[in-house]
């Protein structure tokens, strides 16, 4: 168990290494990680089961460089189960069990992307990348940019992508009065006051 400041730096900047081919899609590697969603919603479409015929299908293949990792919601449940291959950020939809053979023969062994899997967007085009799509467009995902990136079930993994930063910060310099003030001036706080008052308005609390 983590016990000070100096072990969480260290696991951060080892296992931030080992996992920057998530973030960087230009990585100089020959590992592949792919990421298979398991939030409710994909779930409850069997991505359980893709990830074990994924990690079956490696293993009888021997295939060495790949990983394959649980991941949350990718924000996007109606094209799930979603499989996304890294660093290349290939976005698979609605994928089945059985696809994982063609995703491994394919797109890891042959290098060729899986056409059939990639998702549409609403104007019927084929998109690559999940930042393609236009409903991610215009979004920012902020407290949950890193869910669909790590596995929320291994610690080490949130404090590679700066798991416990903002706590460290607030314990090394800041006083009380500046959390509470901090708080007080979120944005966070403004939107759900204004969100409270328009329901207040409207008669619907
Ligand atoms: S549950 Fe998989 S995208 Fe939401």
């Amino acid at each position: 168990m983590m016990k000070t400041l100096k072990e969480i730096h260290k696991i951060r900047e080892e296992k931030r290494k080992e996992l920057d081919l998530r973030k960087n899609t230009n990585a100089d590697t020959r590992e592949k990680h792919i990421l298979v969603c398991h939030g409710t919603g994909c779930t409850s479409s069997k991505s359980p089961q893709i990830l074990e015929n994924f990690k079956k299908i490696i293993k009888e293949k021997n295939i060495e460089n790949v990983r394959v990792i649980k991941t949350g919601c990718f924000g996007l449940c109606a094209k799930g189960p979603i499989v996304i291959v890294r660093p290349e950020d290939t976005f698979y939809a609605n994928c089945k069990p059985e696809d994982c053979e063609e995703i491994i023969q394919s797109h890891i062994i042959e290098g060729k992307v899986v056409e059939r899997l990639l998702a549409k967007d609403i104007d019927g085009t084929k998109v690559q990348k999940l930042d393609d799509l236009s409903f991610y467009k215009k979004q920012k995902r902020i407290a949950l940019k890193n869910c669909g990136m790590i596995n929320p079930e291994d610690i080490d993994e949130y404090i590679a992508f700066d798991g416990y930063k903002a706590l460290e910060e607030v314990l090394k310099n800041w006083t009380p009065e500046d959390v509470i003030k901090t708080v007080s001036d979120s944005r966070f706080k403004r939107k759900r006051w204004s969100w409270f008052s328009n329901r207040q308005k409207m008669g619907t609390n």
